[in-house]
């Protein structure tokens, strides 16, 4: 796998170096397009160092961009996208996901931003749940639950890099991740990979794949904390948010579901028609954090959200196979962390879509199962497709 990631990273310089190379002896006749648009026509797929962690372990930061200009970077630290940026209507990019600048932002400790989340995003109550009659405890890290992974989570350990490449239609990174049997608590070692692809469609997939040598829990998500009007850039309060979803999750105090599944219908959870996200959200306590269950049931790509952001035009729909989505609007931002470019992240500064199975579905029997078994292939994938308005 080495040699083969070796040589993809040769075909990526070929594919970045080719029409840089052609940009710096244009023919005569060639007609004088600006630099950073010509740029922008390659699909390309590269790497740099992002730092060290404390352990002396390289980090790398790696760049997808789609021939619109769209551009992705993603570190194999935590498997976490670092920033996306995307145009808005009248084509001017702006990073739309909260994060850090630097690797050592995140290695300070942060709220997952844009990382990838397992083995079990999301929290399993009283960190513990029964398994073919044993009971396994975990690391209970968010009040007596279980909160994105415990401790340690996927959000941060090294990632492997496994593949990197640019073709004419997309780009894509693929990380690996052995998580050890009994890390956090978990039984059996999962092999995982996570995928990122930018597509020439202004579409970023990330596809995940597991396998485990025994019976376990699995549920895996991506954390990124959204703002199309650009990160850092005021409240998520004016954007219109749409939810494929006529059912939620409600939970209690410790935000664990109660089992119940509801109707949204007549009360300030309902997104089935868009909504401004700020519009009830005064109803709901701190903000919304909670799991809406998808009306596709999951297992098929099907849309499970639309947001609009009214200033810049930008349109993000999430589709994904997940039977559930977690609307969290940045609640627990409370303007103690500075990131990207200096922007201080206040509360509800940027809200998430998190696509998954239920919150502690391995303790509610009738949430769908989160079981994977030695044999079985774990594969679930969620497209965020951008377009302006
Ligand atoms: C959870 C929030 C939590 C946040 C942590 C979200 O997925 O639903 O309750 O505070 O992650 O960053």
């Amino acid at each position: 796998m080495k040699t083969r990631f070796l040589f993809n990273i040769v075909l990526v310089v070929m594919v970045v170096c080719m029409p840089g190379c052609k940009k710096k002896t244009p023919a005569p006749t060639e007609p004088q397009a600006k630099p950073e648009a010509k740029e922008a026509r390659v699909m390309s797929a590269n790497e740099e160092s992002f730092g060290k962690t404390p352990e002396g372990r390289e980090v790398n930061l790696y760049t997808l961009t789609n021939t619109n200009g769209l551009r992705a970077k993603i570190t194999n630290y935590g498997a976490i996208l670092v920033s996306l940026e995307v145009p808005d209507r009248d084509g001017n990019l702006a990073d739309i996901t909260l994060g850090f600048d630097a690797l050592e932002g995140y290695l300070a400790g942060h709220p997952y931003f844009g990382a990838t989340v397992g083995r079990y995003a999301n929290r399993i109550g009283k960190a513990r749940f029964m398994l073919d009659g044993v009971e396994y405890e975990l690391a209970a890290n968010n009040g007596e639950n279980h909160l994105h992974g415990g401790i340690k989570g996927f959000d941060k350990v090294v990632w492997r890099p496994e593949d990197l490449w640019a073709n004419d239609n997309e780009a894509l990174l693929k990380m690996s991740y052995i998580s050890e049997d009994d890390e956090e608590g978990y039984p059996g070692n999962l092999a995982c990979t996570v995928t990122y692809t930018l597509t020439k469609d202004d579409e970023l997939k990330i596809s995940y794949e597991a396998e485990t040598d025994k019976t376990t829990v699995v549920n895996l998500t991506n954390h990124s904390y959204f703002n199309l009007a650009g990160q850092g850039n005021g409240d998520i309060l004016g954007h219109e948010l749409t939810l494929n979803a006529d059912r939620y999750t409600p939970v209690d105090e410790g935000l664990i579901p109660t089992g119940e599944i509801r109707s949204v219908k007549d009360s300030p959870m309902d997104f089935t028609l868009p909504m401004t996200i700020g519009s009830r959200i005064e109803q709901v306590g701190d903000g919304y954090d909670h799991n809406y269950v998808l009306n596709s049931g999951g297992g098929t790509l099907a849309l499970a959200a639309r947001v609009y952001e009214p200033t810049s035009g930008r349109v993000m729909e999430i589709y994904t196979t997940e039977p559930g989505v977690q609307l969290y609007t940045g609640n627990f931002l409370d303007g103690s962390l500075t990131g990207k470019g200096g922007k201080v992240y206040k509360k509800h500064y940027a809200f998430c879509l998190e696509t998954q199975h239920f919150p502690d579905s391995p303790n509610k029997p009738n949430f769908p199962s989160v079981v994977l078994l030695p044999g079985q292939k774990y594969t679930t994938v969620t497209v965020h497709k951008f377009s302006t308005r």
